[in-house]
């Protein structure tokens, strides 16, 4: 069975490039390698991302399934997150920097400039047709203890990464959620002047 087709779960309310209602998070995962070729495609996507003054402040640590780190990253997930990460190629934990590089002072955006990079690193795996799985839930405090991170990053979450898989082969309670979601109106999200409840 193929993953669920976002074209019968999502309807824009206005005319966007399809390659952002097409992108979503599925969990099933074939267990296949994604190539060295397309993780590089998918850091290269990340690296055009917009920043504070070019700040460039997201970092990427990974770990390939075949690779000696796998282990150490796998290790990091929360449970509920492991049951379905067990098949996926490759996991990636995202740090910032927190501080501007020129000047050492505090750089009040680099969560959002990661979060710019995170997108464009999904956008790019979506359109190669890979699961691009984005993931708060790890140990935060582990993560940079293990993977050595400098007190100056922050680390920001993880990515799940792999080849498409059959939703029959998740747990069953996953199976039933494992669909593109929809969005709130835009009427909810954006208002012309102050802000509003
Ligand atoms: C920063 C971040 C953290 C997330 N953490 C998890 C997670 O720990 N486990 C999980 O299964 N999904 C996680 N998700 C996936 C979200 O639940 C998902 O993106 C959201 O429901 C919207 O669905 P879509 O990505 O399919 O459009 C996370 C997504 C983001 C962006």
């Amino acid at each position: 069975m193929a993953l669920p087709d976002p074209r019968n779960h999502r309807t824009p309310q206005h005319p966007i490039e399809p390659i952002f209602w097409r992108r979503w998070s599925p969990r099933a995962m074939s267990g296949e390698p994604v190539s060295r070729a397309e993780l590089m495609s998918l850091f290269e996507a990340a690296r055009w991302a917009p920043s504070t003054y070019n700040e460039q402040e997201w970092r990427f640590l990974y770990a390939t399934r075949e690779g000696a780190h796998w282990k150490t990253f796998f290790d990091l997930l929360l449970p509920a997150n492991q049951a379905w990460c067990a098949r996926a190629a490759v996991l990636i934990v995202v740090a910032s920097q927190r501080v501007f590089s020129r000047n050492n002072k505090p750089n009040p955006v680099h969560t959002f400039d990661a979060g710019a990079a995170f997108e464009n690193l999904c956008l790019q795996g979506s359109a190669m047709g890979l699961v691009v799985h984005g993931m708060a839930g790890f140990d935060n405090d582990k993560a940079r203890a293990s993977l050595h991170v400098p007190d100056e990053f922050k680390v920001e979450a993880m990515i799940a990464v792999g080849m498409p898989g059959d939703p029959a082969d998740l747990p069953p309670e996953l199976r039933e959620r494992d669909l593109p979601t929809d969005r709130k109106p835009v009427s909810e999200i954006a208002v012309e002047g102050s802000f509003w409840k």
